[in-house]
């Protein structure tokens, strides 16, 4: 079997106390370094796909693997490779950190919540700040920063933490005409530099979803105009 660096099949997912599965019968291989883009109407179950594949929701039915290796909600040390930053996830004010350390704790999934942080990580946490151009926001409150800020921090988080795989849940909704430009293209390096694999949910037209090498249609849980075989994403 080709090693792929996600791959479902035949994925059904059921959230707990519901009847109808999210997901019905999912099959997608998707090759390591590829952008694939994800888009489909509100409910389709775009989010549902992510969440399965970082091993957030269990699969009722069919495989999750990633990076070589089963993906479930127990596999921790795999689900550390895997990079995903959920739709809609914005700080409210009072939040108690600065973005600084919002960066910093990209660097405890890699490496363990229980160590104290080294000069190492604070090297990593500088140099992911700089790389968005965020250096200027470290010492501010997280809350306090706007929804493209924010959206920056959190990937300087993903930079700090160096994962493999990166799943983006609409990064550009609710910023602006220049904050998305900016944000596809800080995704594409981040993306580039990385040598990620990255899955990105989004309806934005623009750089991002130019780039990416494939774009699949979610509809009612299922691959919109499925191709036989199954899709195998490429470079
Ligand atoms: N936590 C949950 N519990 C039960 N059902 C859920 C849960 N989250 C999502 N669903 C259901 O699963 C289906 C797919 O939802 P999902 O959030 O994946 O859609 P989506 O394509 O991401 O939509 P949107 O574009 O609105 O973000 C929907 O029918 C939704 O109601
Ligand atoms: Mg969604």
């Amino acid at each position: 079997m080709d090693d792929y660096t996600i791959e479902l099949e035949n994925v059904t997912a059921i959230y707990e106390g519901e009847r109808i599965p999210a997901l019905y019968g999912i099959s997608l291989a998707v090759d390591r370094g590829v952008i694939l883009g994800v888009i489909g109407p509100n409910g389709a179950g775009k989010t549902t796909l992510l969440e399965v594949m970082n091993g957030l929701l269990p699969v009722t039915a069919g495989t999750v693997r990633a990076l070589g290796a089963a993906v479930s909600p127990r596999n921790h040390r795999l689900r550390q490779r895997i990079a995903y930053l959920p739709q809609d996830m914005f700080f409210d004010p009072p939040t108690p950190f600065l973005a600084r350390d919002v960066v910093l704790m990209g660097r405890f999934a890699r490496l363990g919540m229980f160590r104290l942080p080294g000069r190492e990580d604070h090297r990593a946490v500088s140099v992911a700040l700089a790389a968005v151009g965020a250096e200027e926001l470290a010492r501010r409150p997280i809350g306090r920063l706007s929804g493209g800020q924010q959206r920056k921090i959190l990937l300087a988080r993903v930079i700090a933490r160096q994962p493999e795989i990166l799943l983006l849940d609409e990064p550009m909704a609710n910023l602006d005409p220049q904050a998305k430009l900016e944000l596809s293209h800080l995704v594409l390096r981040i993306h580039r530099e990385l040598r990620l694999t990255t899955v990105v949910v989004s309806h934005e037209p623009g750089p991002l979803l130019d780039a990416a090498d494939r774009i699949i249609t979610i509809v009612a849980g299922r691959i919109a105009v499925p191709e036989q075989p199954p899709i195998h994403v490429r470079m």
